[in-house]
């Protein structure tokens, strides 16, 4: 983030990394000017607190290192960290600056040929003090700026952005120019608020929301000049550059825990809107439409196979899509990680449909296997739940899922959001392919729409006994997971959500493939949570996960069984059941997934973790 204004700088990066911190939360700086004509900058490993504990207050507070005078800066930039070169210690922790101390950089992304420039840095006399990829930009401003100061700090910074390859935004400030910020974008996102008589840039509108509701964003490869008068954009070559005004409708208090401990809590409870709102729309005189396409409906008809990528939970949701769009359309679907996809040589043409599917829109890895996929003429279809993100912008068609920021790192209802925007993409394929009719279509709608209640429903019912049951099993080693059909990709979100949060071995598997090795992982007394499938649908399903049951508890294991209500033929076998209403087949994981988010919550709080923030991880993964 970084402000130019007449408000005391420090404050306005400090409230506004709070709301960044998402991002990123393993370390946290700011830079400020120091009144001296130099600049102060402040880091320090850990959470934004352990920043907050060093820097200046009132200038008296014995915990203050630094200058009451920087308290009065109204030009600086902070940063929150997710360390991608060096450990996340204070040495490594953004701002980073030259060797005098007088020009400070702060960077999202990894430049690629860092190493090269350090090794030239190095050749030419200049210590390096971090192991970041990010110090060598602020040494090559320091340099840039020097060698034509009166070109001024922009034309320095096109200078530096011309020598990085790789994925960089970043904020360059200089104390020779204090009332001027400069940033550049590559990849990562940039946003500029506009205020009165002030400036802010950062990743997310969200940092600087208190203050203006007025914003630019800034495409590819943009430079933006930031003085207390207003915005100057250009492109990396200093031609005036084309942006995207807005203004932001969304409330701030949709951001804020209402009330939980935890925004994930929160966040799971949004669920039934979260699918209303993404569903709300998209049926228009009986045709399911897209928010955006830049494909004609030829183009369309002509795709004859399907890929969908994703990473994470959005991959989970892509394996659901899979049942849909085959079952309906009658089209071939193939479902791969982002980071294997690309590097693979998938078969893909113009009649390839790649279906991308991201909450952030900014995953570096889905973000390549996209761009893969057009180089190779394919088409690209988005499931995004961040409007204008970049892997939305790089799409031939766009669905956006109506959830609402999501602040917990862990997906949740996101991920029921991106299951029903799947399914609303098989509709539309299939009334496109002709495999459906308009009135089937409809039906198929009206089915998606009856998740929000059921999905409320669970929320009502199951909430409470699944945490009293997650606590009893909070200090199990591990948990195992099983699913059948579409109760597999149920398993596997499940066991991610359990590991990722509770930080326990959990695994989930095809309960077909028990025999073919995991059941050797069962002995007594390890909980095995069995998302079994309507008796009503495919009744052969239902036996055959019966008896997956029964062999495990011959084994030992505790079974934990999410079932539908009325399955009174699983009863017998459930240690604790879990039960969740009766629906249909394709919403069947809307319903299972709920309780499995609750349990992995409850599980992480009664071990002491913070739900919404779970080691070692980030909302938005925008590295390799
Ligand atoms: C989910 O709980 C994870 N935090 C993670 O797997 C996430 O779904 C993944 O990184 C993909 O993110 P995206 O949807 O923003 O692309």
């Amino acid at each position: 983030m970084g402000y130019v204004g007449w408000r005391p700088a420090q404050e306005v990066l400090v409230n506004g990394l709070r709301r960044l911190e998402y991002r990123g939360y393993d370390s946290a700086g700011v830079a400020v000017a120091d009144g001296k004509g130099g600049l102060e900058v402040h880091r320090a490993a850990g959470p934004l607190d352990n920043l907050v504990a060093v820097l200046p207050d009132d200038g008296v507070a014995g915990t203050a290192s630094g200058s009451s005078a920087a308290l009065r800066a109204t030009t600086g930039m902070g940063h929150t960290r997710w360390a991608t070169h060096g450990p996340p210690t204070d040495r490594n922790a953004h701002p980073h600056t030259d060797a005098t101390g007088r020009v400070a950089v702060v960077h999202n992304g990894i430049i690629e040929n860092f190493a090269a420039l350090r090794a030239e840095l190095e050749a030419e006399g200049v210590e390096l003090t971090s192991d970041t990829d990010t110090e060598v930009a602020a040494h090559l401003l320091a340099r840039a700026f020097a060698a034509d100061p009166d070109a001024g700090l922009t034309a320095a910074v096109r200078a530096v952005v011309a020598r990085l390859q790789g994925a960089f935004t970043l904020v360059f400030t200089h104390a020779e120019r204090p009332d001027e910020i400069v940033a550049a974008r590559r990849s990562s996102p940039l946003v500029v608020g506009v205020g009165q008589g002030e400036m802010f840039v950062a990743s997310d509108v969200a940092a600087f929301i208190d203050h203006t509701r007025d914003a630019v964003e800034l495409g590819q490869d943009q430079i933006v000049t930031l003085t207390p008068e207003g915005a100057v954009v250009t492109d990396f070559h200093g031609e005036t550059a084309k942006t995207r005004p807005f203004h932001v409708d969304w409330d701030i208090e949709a951001a804020e825990k209402g009330g939980h401990d935890f925004f994930m809590l929160k966040e799971i409870e949004e669920q039934p809107t979260a699918l209303a709102d993404t569903l709300r729309g998209h049926l228009v005189d009986g045709r399911v439409v897209l928010d955006e396409q830049r494909l004609s409906d030829q183009e369309l008809r002509d795709i004859d196979k399907v890929f969908v990528v994703a990473c994470g939970t959005a991959y989970h949701a892509g394996l659901l899509a899979k049942y849909a769009i085959e079952h309906w359309c009658r089209i071939p679907v193939e479902v791969e990680v982002a980071s294997e996809f690309r590097y693979r040589d998938p078969v893909l043409d113009r009649s390839t449909l790649v279906v991308a599917i991201s909450q952030s829109g900014e995953t570096a890895d889905t973000l390549e296997a996209v761009r893969h996929a057009r180089e190779q003429k394919a088409r690209v279809l988005a499931i995004c739940n961040t409007n204008g993100a970049q892997i939305p912008r790089e799409s031939d068609a766009v669905l956006y899922t109506h959830a609402g920021p999501e602040v917990g790192v862990a997906a949740t209802k996101t991920f029921t959001a991106q299951v029903i925007a799947c399914y609303l993409v098989g509709l539309a394929l299939a009334q496109t392919f002709g495999t459906k009719y308009a009135d089937e279509v409809a039906r198929e709608y009206a089915e998606l729409e009856s998740s929000t209640d059921a999905v409320a429903r669970v929320l009502e019912a199951v909430v409470e006994p699944t945490r009293a049951l997650a606590r009893e099993l909070a200090q199990s080693k591990a948990v195992l997971f099983l699913g059948r059909h579409v109760g597999f990709p149920v398993a596997l979100e499940g066991a991610l959500k359990l590991k990722e949060l509770a930080y326990m071995h959990a695994e989930g598997f095809a309960a077909g493939e028990l025999k073919h090795g995991p059941i050797a992982l069962i002995e007594q007394g390890l909980p095995v949570v069995v998302v079994m499938p309507s008796p009503k649908g495919r009744a052969i399903l239902h036996q055959k996960l019966l008896s997956n049951i029964r062999e495990i508890q011959a084994r030992g294991a505790r079974t934990i069984v999410v079932a539908e209500e009325g399955d009174e033929t699983v009863r017998p076998f459930a240690e604790h059941l879990i039960e969740v209403p009766s629906v249909s087949t394709l919403i069947q994981p809307l319903v299972a997934s709920v309780p499995l988010q609750v349990f992995a919550a409850e599980v992480a709080r009664s071990r002491g973790y913070d739900v919404d923030k779970p080691r070692n991880l980030a909302k938005s993964v925008t590295v390799e």
